[in-house]
């Protein structure tokens, strides 16, 4: 099949910028990126490039060189499905937050509505490629629901999972180690999956295009990820026995970095992993072991998540302990909201568990994060409370307690202790002798990403505790 109208139903933060890249490499092709949210369809459209929804290096480059010729955002969602040869569903799905699979399953919802959308407007043959991560086996729900309209059009379905990385997106995007698609061994399918192949040969290499069947495909998403939260979930957990030991986890990490058979990427001790993926993938992954009757490989991966949360929670407590046993009433400053640096995004961030913890222990918290919104940052802590059921009182009291600045020296300014929850590169420029002269004494600062200089912050007089160090 010869594509021309490619359409993307879902413009965040994984639609969104692989269209772009998408649109730039072939400008023969029409992307047309639809969604059901008007207020995130006018901020793609927006004249001013710093109010793209999606904060990530590289892409308002990328849209201002695509948008208005072949790269389109739109909310009209039938007619972008009418006039596409192959149609991305890019759409969320979050861990269930209802019924059956609870906190563990994940929602497809919208990716069903989707593709009954598309069944009831579709007019022609049309390819269908799953970009959201998905449970294995998802292909067959999609097809299922495609093929029973009846009205004698041609779904073939594909599986394209997304490897690219908050911050790094547009780069991951331009140089992908390699792009997955699976598909069905049929010749239609056959001919599906080299249909897609075309679009990534405008820039890739056939080395880097990697093609195998449907299910291999879905399941290589979520083993992917868990390989690399369950990285970080280990060098975590060392973590907390280089605190118990006086060893240095920055040390261990090199160590047995430099083993090629380990390598040295994903080995960085944090106060946890955030993120949209991580945890939601694996839980997912937890869900499905069991559905298949796996119990045994099931616990193995949910301790993945299990060490992430102790982290959190470990990270919170010390700093409680730290400070002679309470927060209370005292003022404690947040660098960083985001999941990591380089976006806006905050979806799972730890600073938002931990935040929560100290909140229960009373803590003034005053947050300054150079790309997240006051707005946000509230909303993300009412999100959990709501969802733990936590009273409208209760949940207005706390609130009380989060102060956002936009200027970094008014949150440190008069705090008892300073967190480091984000590894943005700004933070290490700082004036740290003039933000100890403005603070409280003893000065703490706890580094939850080990990025400030130690032993300068030390000899200024600062109480340091990074993670992992003795
Ligand atoms: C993606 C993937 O799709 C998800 O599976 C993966 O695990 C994480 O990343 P992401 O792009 O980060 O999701 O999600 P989000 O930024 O929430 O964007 C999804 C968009 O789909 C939203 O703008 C939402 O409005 C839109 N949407 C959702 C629709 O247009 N229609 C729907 O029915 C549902
Ligand atoms: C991840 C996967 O890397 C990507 O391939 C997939 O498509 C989507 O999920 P993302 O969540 O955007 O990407 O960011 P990633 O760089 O993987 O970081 C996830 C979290 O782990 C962040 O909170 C980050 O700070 C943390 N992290 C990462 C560590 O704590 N230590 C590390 O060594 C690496």
């Amino acid at each position: 099949m010869d594509v021309k109208n490619i359409c993307c139903i879902g413009a965040g933060y994984v639609g969104g910028p692989t269209m772009s890249v998408i649109a730039l490499k072939c400008p023969d092709i029409k992307v047309t990126v639809v969604d059901l949210d008007e207020t995130r369809i006018n901020a793609w459209n927006d004249k001013n490039l710093d109010n793209l929804p999606v904060y990530e290096p590289g892409l308002a480059d990328v849209v201002s060189k695509s948008r208005g010729k072949n790269l389109f955002f739109s909310t009209d969602i039938d007619t972008a499905i009418d006039k596409s040869e192959m149609i991305f569903i890019a759409v969320n799905t979050p861990t269930k937050t209802y019924g059956e699979g609870k906190g563990m399953a994940a929602d497809l919802k919208y990716v069903e509505l989707c593709a009954r959308q598309i069944a009831q407007v579709a007019k022609t043959d049309k390819i269908i490629v799953e970009k959201s991560t998905l449970p294995v086996r998802t292909a067959e729900t999609i097809q299922t629901i495609l093929d029973s309209t009846g009205n004698g059009v041609k779904f073939e379905v594909l599986s394209n999972p997304e490897f690219l990385a908050e911050g790094t997106a547009i780069d991951d995007l331009f140089k992908a180690d390699r792009v997955l698609i699976g598909g069905n061994q049929t010749p239609s399918g056959k001919k599906a999956i080299q249909a897609l192949v075309d679009v990534y040969s405008n820039w890739l290499s056939p080395k880097q295009i990697l093609t195998t069947n449907v299910w291999s495909s879905e399941l290589s998403k979520l083993t992917a990820n868990a390989f690399l939260a369950q990285r970080i979930s280990s060098i975590n957990a060392m973590s907390a026995l280089c605190e118990a030991t006086e060893a240095d986890v920055e040390e261990v990490a090199h160590a047995i970095g430099t083993d090629s058979r380990i390598g040295s990427k994903f080995l960085k001790a944090s106060v946890g992993f955030g993120g949209s993926c991580f945890q939601k993938d694996i839980l997912n992954l937890v869900y499905l072991c069991r559905f298949f009757n796996l119990p045994e490989v099931a616990s193995y991966w949910e301790q993945v998540v299990k060490i992430n949360n102790y982290q959190k929670h470990r990270f919170a407590k010390k700093i409680i302990t730290t400070l002679f046993n309470t927060v209370n009433g005292k003022k404690i400053a947040f660098l960083g909201w985001a999941f990591k640096k380089d976006t806006n995004d905050t979806r799972e961030s730890a600073a938002i568990y931990v935040a929560d913890h100290l909140l229960e222990d009373g803590a003034n918290i005053h947050i300054y994060d150079p790309k997240v919104s006051e707005s946000k940052i509230k909303a993300d802590l009412v999100y959990l409370w709501e969802l733990r059921g936590i009273s409208e009182l209760r949940i207005s009291q706390k609130i009380a307690q989060i102060f956002v600045h936009k200027d970094y020296n008014k949150a440190l300014k008069n705090s008892h202790a300073i967190a480091v929850l984000t590894e943005w590169d700004e933070f290490k420029t700082y004036n740290w002798e003039n933000i100890y002269q403005s603070m409280f004494k003893p000065a703490f600062v706890f580094d939850g990403r080990n990025i400030l200089d130690e032993s300068l912050l030390k000899s200024i007089g600062f109480q340091f505790k990074g993670i992992g160090k003795g």
